[in-house]
């Protein structure tokens, strides 16, 4: 029986190139924002860490601002696809990992600053996760997360989880703003900014990427349409079943 890193590596591994390509992934004021936290620290950090770095969008804004980068991810196609287009970019700062975000392969305090980016919604276990970069982050490293906030309503939630689950079986959860506050203040991180902007996901391009089987989409389709006002509203559903959601940002620092 598979495990859910194995579910993991069916999604994405064939998927590298459409990540590289995606416009919701190469584009995004938080991409800028991140740049800009990381820009505006009093030192550059020696060495950075991306964790789920897909095809490496936030790897490349991140990296200009950093002495040494690793870009880590479970797929070894995607880790690929990062190679090649940091070595396109002449981004030689940036190095590649393979390795699951729950056990990181590195020592205690050993980096600057831990980012990651529509990431931790795959992750089996978001706290144990989270433990470990805050396990080789060094005292007053920093952490930038960014990934879509979960609807404080109960009702919107369970129908964006719902829908999310029915496109990609690698699904876990999107947290709600709370839950990751939570999260971050119990690796005793201190919040020092917190963002937030609408991003539209255009149906036909979002289930294409992922390739969800047409059953799926049907279905989707169908709880979309039939979903109750206060969900049409709420996620800003479009005829075409486009929808809006709240990519968010938190950037947070470790104590001494
Ligand atoms: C949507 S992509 C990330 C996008 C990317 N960070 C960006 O800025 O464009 C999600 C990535 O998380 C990775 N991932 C999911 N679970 C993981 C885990 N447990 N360990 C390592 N990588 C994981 C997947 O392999 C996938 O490449």
């Amino acid at each position: 029986m598979n495990n859910h890193l194995d579910t993991v590596h069916s999604r994405f591994d064939p998927r590298a190139r459409a990540y590289l390509d995606s416009a919701v992934h190469a584009a995004g004021a938080d991409l800028q924002c991140a740049r800009e936290c990381v820009a505006g620290l009093p030192a550059r950090p020696a060495r950075a860490l991306d964790l789920g770095c897909g095809a490496g969008h936030l790897a490349y804004a991140l990296a200009p601002e950093v002495e040494q980068l690793v870009a880590l991810d479970a797929s070894a196609s995607m880790l690929e696809v990062v190679r090649e287009t940091a070595e396109g970019r002449g981004l030689h700062n940036l190095q590649v990992q393979a390795a699951d975000v729950h056990r990181l392969p590195y020592a205690n305090a050993s980096f600057d600053l831990v980012a990651t980016r529509y990431s931790a919604h795959h992750w089996s276990d978001l706290e144990l996760a989270m433990a470990e970069a805050r396990r080789v982050l060094r005292p007053r490293g920093h952490l930038l997360v960014i990934d879509i906030a979960a609807p404080q309503q109960a009702l919107l939630d369970t129908h964006l989880q719902a829908i999310e689950l029915l496109r990609d079986t690698s699904h876990v959860r999107n947290r709600s703003r709370a839950q990751w506050l939570r999260v971050l203040q119990d690796i005793g991180s201190e919040l020092l900014l917190e963002r937030q902007w609408p991003t539209r996901l255009q149906f036909d391009a979002w289930v294409q990427r992922m390739q969800t089987p047409q059953p799926m989409v049907e279905a989707i389709r169908r709880l979309l349409q039939g979903a109750p006002r206060e969900v049409r509203e709420g996620l800003q559903v479009e005829a075409d079943c486009s929808f809006t959601a709240a990519t968010t940002l938190w950037w947070a620092r470790c104590p001494a």
